[in-house]
């Protein structure tokens, strides 16, 4: 009995070991997420490992000027981090953002989205006066009669996002912002259960008013 009860306490300590072990070697690994390291991969890629000029796509310090590709700058790190894992699996699914994300190591995430965070997030504008009153109602209040909640809820009244949890979407590009509401209700982009039900309550007109009235928010 003894020998077992000291067996057992022997495999507790290893276990408890352990897992402080992993615990400490998680937080030592974000602690040492490097923006500089981040900034030159944002820059200059590595094409010997397959990874091109995230800038080539996404501009100088985050601020995309081609309305299919997304602003990055002054997004939440954790948010930059979620995408480029979901890239490497199935839940999120564009060509050339798997194709890169693949080629990156954890590391390269952490840096590149330590960087991304600490840039500026620049300004757009809604382009569109004759659906501004319908973005505005859908954003603010949702449509209560199709039980879409507000925008804002998450994303705060002013787009900002709630960091960790809820992406910055202020000043965001109209194409890409429909582009994955319609992702989100046709199954292409699929990790996140809140958006995925609301996209499929929306119209096509809907989301392009949102869009709008979101590209304006700052
Ligand atoms: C050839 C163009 C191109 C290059 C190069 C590129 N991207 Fe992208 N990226 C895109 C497009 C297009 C999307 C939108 C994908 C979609 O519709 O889901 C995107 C999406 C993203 C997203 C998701 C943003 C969001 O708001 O959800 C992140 C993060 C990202 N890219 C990071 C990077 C990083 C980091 C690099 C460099 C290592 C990079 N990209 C290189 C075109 C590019
Ligand atoms: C219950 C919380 C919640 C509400 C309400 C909500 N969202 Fe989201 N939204 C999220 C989360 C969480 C994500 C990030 C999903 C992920 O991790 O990929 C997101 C992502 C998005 C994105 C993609 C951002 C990007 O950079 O790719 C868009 C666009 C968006 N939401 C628009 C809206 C619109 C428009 C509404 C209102 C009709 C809305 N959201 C309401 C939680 C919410």
């Amino acid at each position: 009995m003894n020998r077992v009860l000291s067996l057992c306490l022997k495999v507790f300590a290893v276990a408890l070991c352990s897992t402080l072990f992993t615990a400490h070697a998680t937080e030592q690994k974000s602690a040492a997420a490097d923006p500089a390291k981040g900034a030159t991969l944002y820059s200059g890629g590595d094409p010997a490992r397959g990874i091109t000029a995230c800038i080539a796509c996404h501009g100088a310090e985050g601020n995309s000027g081609i309305p299919q590709n997304p602003k990055l700058g002054g997004q939440h790190a954790a948010y930059i981090k979620k995408q480029l894992h979901d890239f490497q699996g199935p839940d999120r699914n564009n060509a050339i953002m798997t194709m890169i994300a693949k080629a990156m190591t954890p590391e390269d995430i952490d840096n590149v989205a330590a960087y991304l965070a600490t840039q500026k997030a620049t300004a757009n504008v809604a382009k569109v006066k004759e659906t501004a009153d319908l973005g505005r109602k859908i954003y603010r209040a949702g449509i209560a009669e199709k039980n879409v909640p507000a925008c804002a809820g998450c994303h705060s009244p002013n787009g900002a996002g709630i960091p960790a949890q809820y992406p910055r979407i202020s000043g965001q590009h109209q194409d890409y912002a429909v582009t994955q509401l319609t992702n989100f209700r046709g199954g292409v982009r699929n990790n996140s259960a809140q958006m995925v039900t609301i996209s499929k309550r929306l119209t096509d007109e809907e989301m392009k008013a949102v869009s709008d009235y979101i590209a304006g928010l700052r």
